[in-house]
């Protein structure tokens, strides 16, 4: 496995993969890999010749500098990690080099996916996703790249992105993989004291509720919002920042849930805001 810190050096090195035909798969990640992250890997190892991984916290994309700076590090054991799944080019620049001149002072917008959800509880988190989508995919010009539904909207985002922006790059969005008792596994889990592993063990739980309901019929969005809601606070360390049922296609808001239904929610546990959804086929 190659790693690589420059920018230039990767980019000499992509023209050549191109130049040979061959397939590049791409998984871009903030580090701290746990096996979500391996599952993209071992899908990119799949469906392309050479696989690159960045591993980058991009400062672009967080409206809280507290946030930022407790985001949990480990590069030399997601090298090893990267190393054992076999991908060929991880790419690991320094926030100075990425950036010359700091972020840019630019900001790109898909208003129609960026409407609610994360998009309105941390704002400018997106268009911060986006920049630094726009330059990784400028610089490893990816066939395929693939990210988790954990971050259901940012998948939505990045796919459309690719797509009007003509990167030519197949985006892929691949389930949840979660812990034994149904927590999404997320980086941000490692900064979750017991206390607040146990609360958080509410989130997989409220949606356990919530499949029961819609399979005995409710076909309310308000109340499935409610008696989730009931559920997650139920500890004192919990506190919802969004619980929204909406269309899993372009995110809008329903009045009654029928055909495929998006839940979505994000929580702060203590200090730590967790995300998740889960889509639902309602029968009619
Ligand atoms: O999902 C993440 O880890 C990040 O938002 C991403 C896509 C790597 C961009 O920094």
């Amino acid at each position: 496995m190659k790693i690589i810190q420059s920018k230039d050096e990767l980019s000499e090195i992509i023209s050549q993969i191109k130049c040979s035909g061959k397939k590049i798969g791409f998984v871009p990640t903030m580090g701290y890999l746990h096996e979500g992250h391996l599952a993209l890997m071992r899908e990119s190892k799949k469906r392309s010749d050479v696989s690159v991984v960045s591993i980058f916290v991009n400062p672009a994309q967080f409206n809280d500098q507290k946030d930022f700076e407790n985001y949990p590090k480990n590069t030399e054991s997601d090298s090893e990690k990267c190393r054992n799944e076999g991908i060929d080019i991880l790419f690991l620049p320094e926030a100075d080099k990425f950036y010359p001149g700091g972020v840019p002072d630019i900001e790109m917008k898909i208003p129609h996916l960026m409407k609610n959800l994360c998009a309105v509880t941390r704002v400018g988190h997106f268009e911060g996703v986006l920049i630094v989508i726009s330059n990784l995919f400028h610089i490893v010009q990816p066939d395929f790249a693939f990210f988790g539904k954990k971050d259901y909207q940012q998948y939505l985002i990045i796919k459309e992105f690719a797509r009007s922006c003509g990167f030519g790059t197949e985006v892929s969005g691949l389930d949840t993989v979660r812990e034994p008792d149904g927590l999404a596994m997320s980086s941000r889990n490692a900064r979750l004291g017991q206390k607040e592993r146990d609360s958080a063990s509410l989130i997989p739980r409220a949606f356990r509720i919530a499949g029961d309901l819609i399979l005995k019929g409710e076909k309310s969005p308000g109340i499935l919002r409610e008696i989730m809601s009931d559920v997650i606070l139920s500890s004192p360390l919990n506190r919802i920042d969004y619980i929204e049922v909406l269309n899993p296609e372009n995110l809008s808001g329903i009045e009654s849930m029928k055909g495929d239904v998006l839940v979505a929610i994000a929580v702060f546990v203590g200090e730590v805001r967790l995300i998740d959804n889960m889509l639902f086929k309602i029968q009619e």
